[in-house]
């Protein structure tokens, strides 16, 4: 236990962050975070919605917090590297990558375009997010001695395959899988990366994807979901919320995660063989 819970721990926790980058922040758990984070925190906020947006950042704006919204849709590169220049630009040392969205459907019966924004957004926008800012996150906190942040929302759907809802089930797979191998790679530097598996959460996200999963019994709030989120950060690399499922779902990962950083310590000098080659090659050239 003590092995699995401490896996991309490296030293003391840190208590707060100096710039966070939250997407999806214009509803539900994106808001919740932004609403949790401390005032010593500055914000850069996005999602679609323009006037949700600035709405949000109207309350949080207090004695003089830097708090920047952009409108960006995700799914679109030029947009998206808005996104990623500016955050750079206010140097982020906590990124939250929370967007996503879903459609209840047969696969069959859904039209494409409905499948390929699930993809898009949760798969191909965090990953591309995570990727861009991850070099800025390490080289700030090794420059500054402070820890990065970086927590990616999956779901607790990720835990097995969703018929009717299999393209949002899959996609929370690849969030799950591709933040808990992370973890295990940046183990020993100066991040903390959490993937965040919430249960029912009373959010507009029911609404969008065609059901409600706020309604079912035992749906969180999307401000204690945050704040767990963020309580966590730092202490586990899997968390799971919600009264009925969070425990049990926390319960399955854990083998599952030990199994990971035994993959990580084989793969680690693959890698590094890897990267060699790739930089000798380089030089010849
Ligand atoms: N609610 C639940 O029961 C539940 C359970 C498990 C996991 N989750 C996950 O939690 C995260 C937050 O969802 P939520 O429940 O808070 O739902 P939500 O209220 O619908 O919020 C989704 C956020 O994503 C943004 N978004 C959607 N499409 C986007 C796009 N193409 N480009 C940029 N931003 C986009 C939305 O902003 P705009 O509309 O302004 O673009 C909104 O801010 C999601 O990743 C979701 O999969 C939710």
């Amino acid at each position: 236990m003590a092995g699995w819970s401490g896996i991309g721990r490296t030293g003391s926790r840190r208590s707060h962050h100096e710039m966070a980058l939250i997407t999806g922040a214009s509803s539900g758990i994106g808001a919740a975070f932004a609403r949790a984070l401390p005032a010593s925190t500055g914000l850069l906020l996005t999602g679609r919605n323009a006037a949700a947006l600035a709405e949000l950042a109207a309350g949080l704006e207090v004695g003089g917090r830097t708090v920047e919204t952009i409108a960006a849709d995700l799914t679109d590169s030029d947009s998206r590297q808005q996104v990623i220049d500016r955050a750079g630009a206010l140097e982020i040392d906590l990124l939250i990558n929370n967007a996503g969205a879903g459609s209840i459907g047969a696969v069959v019966d859904q039209p494409r375009e409905t499948q390929a924004a699930t993809v898009d957004l949760n798969v191909a926008a965090m990953a591309d997010l995570t990727r861009a800012l991850l070099p800025g996150l390490l080289e700030r906190a090794e420059d500054s001695g402070q820890r990065a942040g970086l927590i990616l929302v999956s779901s607790s759907t990720a835990l097995a395959p969703l018929p009717y809802f299999a393209a949002y089930a899959a996609s929370k797979a690849f969030t799950l899988f591709y933040g808990e191998a992370l973890a295990a790679e940046l183990r020993g530097r100066p991040i903390d990366v959490e993937v965040l598996c919430p249960g029912p959460t009373r959010t507009a996200f029911g609404g969008r994807a065609g059901f409600a999963p706020g309604n079912l019994p035992g749906a969180a709030n999307a401000d204690q979901v945050a704040r767990e989120a963020l309580a966590s950060l730092g202490r586990r690399v899997v968390v799971a919320t919600g009264r009925l499922n969070g425990p049990m779902v926390e319960t399955m990962m854990r083998p599952r995660l030990a199994f990971t950083m035994g993959l990580g310590r084989v793969m680690r000098p693959l890698a590094g063989r890897r990267q060699r080659q790739a930089a000798a090659s380089e030089d010849e050239t």
